[in-house]
């Protein structure tokens, strides 16, 4: 199979690392990749949301098969260009994918269909989300209905708080199309985790869940960042949560899509808040997570390309996926001033010689190769992935590469993994 994996970040290393061991792929191209993908797959300079180039790419490398990593291009419709034009292809329809493009449409979706999540109204006017506001609880959470890179969240200690991101949303379009309409939630206490399963629009295989770590500092302080690290499995997701979450979230939602005439078939990631054994649903996202999706590609036994194929040919009834019983921890090392402005072009040493096989996989996020040096070309850089036989273990190694890797303008958090540890 002639494979093309979308995208360029960590998630996308951790994909074209798996795809490349398949015997199934006989050639795998990656658009636009970076410096570490170039080492597992033919990178090829067309963005991520640039369809028409991908399409062209699609048909000049006479590709049979496109896994898509990112969101963007799949609430844009890639999945449904790719149909039109024949192609297979790993990830939701455009109709689906607003199960992560519309926050109004998914707590709709969950309303009308019993899923348990936060309360909630959504409003497109100042005065009536102002009101709602006005009778909550506190705190509260304001979100933008569309895809705000993962900073369209604001969770307001107090109502003048709430009101000020509503407005700055509703009123001064500080996210755009993306925030002229809102959702505002009621709070939900407990742990979080990501819940991960493979959809073919009918059966849902879950794969296994990771936490990650979305503050930029130590002890979760700091703004919000895509993800500092993770971890898998994830404590908290025990077997009979993993159930309930099937049996309560995953199951009912693929039927529900099914029913509204918009099958979901990729990766359906569940965002959860999990209190006392109970799993609410915070957000569906349409795609693997970054960084979870490292960490659980190194726990994968099996084989992922066929399981891909299966999720697009609506076979996964048929099939089963074999996991490493070790533990996997990812450490983001990011550009010193991430999640805010920081330099690119600083130069990364010590890659070559980290040893190959203690159980360490360095996936590129954003990465340039430059005449044989590698140079940073992002915020989130590396990630820094160990198996191991148990979490602490897992730890222990990845820092040990963390700290052979010679990076002056990067930094990482310190205490990936520690609530698992404890
Ligand atoms: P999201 O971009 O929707 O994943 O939200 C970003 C982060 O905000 C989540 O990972 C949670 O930590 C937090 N969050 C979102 N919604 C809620 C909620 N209703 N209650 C508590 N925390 C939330
Ligand atoms: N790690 C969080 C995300 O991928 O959205």
């Amino acid at each position: 199979m002639r494979v093309l994996v979308v995208g360029g970040g960590g998630r996308e290393h951790a994909l074209c690392w798996a795809i490349a061991a398949s015997p199934l792929a006989e050639a795998l191209f990656c658009a636009p990749g970076n410096a570490g993908i170039a080492g597992d797959a033919v990178c090829v300079p067309v963005a991520a949301d640039d369809i028409d180039g991908i399409l062209r790419l699609v048909r000049d490398e006479r590709i049979e098969f496109v896994v898509v990593g990112p969101e963007a291009p799949l609430v844009a419709g890639l999945v449904d260009r790719l149909d039109a034009a024949g192609v297979k292809a790993f990830g939701p329809t455009a109709a689906a994918a607003r199960l992560e493009g519309s926050k109004a449409f998914a707590k709709d979706l969950c309303a009308r269909y019993g899923i348990p999540t936060a309360p909630y109204g959504r409003f497109t006017g100042l005065e009536a989300a102002e009101a709602f506001i006005e009778g909550r609880p506190l705190p509260i959470v304001v979100k933008a209905d569309g895809l705000a890179a993962g900073k369209g969240v604001t969770i307001a200690e107090t109502r003048d708080e709430a009101r000020a991101a509503a407005r700055e949303m509703l009123a001064e379009e500080r996210f755009g199309a993306a925030g002229r309409e809102i959702v505002i939630e009621e709070f939900l206490a407990g742990e979080e985790a990501s819940f991960f399963a493979l959809v073919d629009g009918e059966t849902a295989l879950p794969l296994a869940a990771a936490q990650d770590h979305k503050r930029v500092g130590d002890g979760d302080t700091g703004p919000n960042t895509g993800g500092m690290g993770a971890y898998s499995p994830a404590p908290v997701v025990t077997e009979e949560v993993a159930e309930r979450v099937m049996a309560r979230i995953v199951r009912p939602t693929v039927a529900a899509m099914k029913a509204e005439g918009a099958p979901f078939k990729g990766v359906l990631y569940a965002g959860l808040m999990i209190e006392d054994g109970e799993p609410r649903l915070l957000e569906y996202n349409v795609r693997f997570g970054d960084p979870e999706c490292q960490a659980l590609t190194v726990r994968l036994a099996s084989d992922l390309l066929p399981a891909l194929v299966a999720s697009a040919d609506g076979v996964l009834d048929m099939f089963d996926l074999r996991w490493h019983e070790d533990a996997a921890l990812t450490v983001v090392m990011a550009a010193k001033g991430y999640p805010g402005d920081y330099a690119k072009g600083s130069v990364i040493g010590g890659l070559d010689a980290l040893p190959a096989d203690d159980g360490v996989t360095v996936f590129h996020a954003g990465t340039k190769e430059d005449g044989g040096t590698i140079r940073a070309a992002g915020g989130r850089v590396l990630g820094v992935t160990a198996l191991a036989p148990s979490i602490a273990k897992a730890q222990r190694l990845a820092y040990k590469a963390v700290d052979a890797i010679d990076w002056p303008e990067g930094f990482c958090r310190r205490d990936i993994g520690a609530r698992a540890i404890g």
